[in-house]
């Protein structure tokens, strides 16, 4: 079983996916595994996301996850769907015991140091920063990571390809998660990998 820091290290970028049409899954995965992002996060705002999950879970050298799982039974699902990992908007003592119990990877959503800190009560240290930018942007990552040595995050919310080297330079963040990988619309998957290629050229 991997690890939330292994599942952050493998590519710099997170592609956060909101994909409507199941037909669309494995193309789609297929493209950004193409230009070098492993780590997919497969939002549940769409229907049909399950069946985009247990798709894209078949895609070779494809790390599949949920994104905006927001209980219990949102990560059941998820995990018998095929994600290997559960990112959350925010932080619940619920969530992070469901994500204990099914013994999967969480990487749940703060904003502030108390989330932080109930976090830390909880036994975790990787955090999803969000919303990133509407949250105070670097200024309020920088400050809010200053108190909290042994913390590490991934930035998501606002950030595009020309923002995210910016993000990756601090040092407590092992990789940012954004939506500009995968514009909404039919996929462009040309576009698609040459928008991976140029998201996992950035350094971690
Ligand atoms: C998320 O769920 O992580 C965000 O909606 C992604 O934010 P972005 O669309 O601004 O990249």
């Amino acid at each position: 079983m991997a690890t939330i820091e292994d599942i952050m290290t493998l590519s710099p970028v997170i592609p956060v996916l909101v994909i409507h049409d199941p037909a669309h899954a494995r193309p789609v995965a297929e493209a950004l595994v193409a230009g070098g992002l492993r780590t997919l996060e497969v939002t549940l705002r769409t229907e049909s996301a399950l069946d985009v999950i247990a798709e894209m879970a078949k895609v070779e050298g494809a790390v599949v996850g949920a994104g905006t799982v927001l209980n219990r039974a949102d990560l059941d699902a998820s995990v018998r769907a095929g994600a290997r990992f559960i990112v959350s908007p925010g932080l619940t003592t619920p969530l992070a015991h469901a994500a204990r119990d099914a013994d999967v990877p969480l990487l749940p959503g703060i904003a502030n140091a108390g989330d932080i800190m109930r976090g830390l009560d909880l036994g975790l240290t990787r955090f999803k920063f969000f919303p990133a930018e509407a949250s105070g942007g670097i200024a309020a990552l920088k400050a809010l990571s200053a108190p909290f040595g042994q913390v590490r995050f991934c930035p998501t919310g606002g950030i595009r390809q020309d923002t995210a080297a910016n993000w990756l330079a601090l040092p407590s963040v092992l990789c940012v998660g954004g939506s500009w990988l995968v514009p909404s619309g039919t996929p462009d998957l040309a576009d698609i990998t040459a928008r991976a290629r140029a998201a996992a050229a950035l350094a971690a």
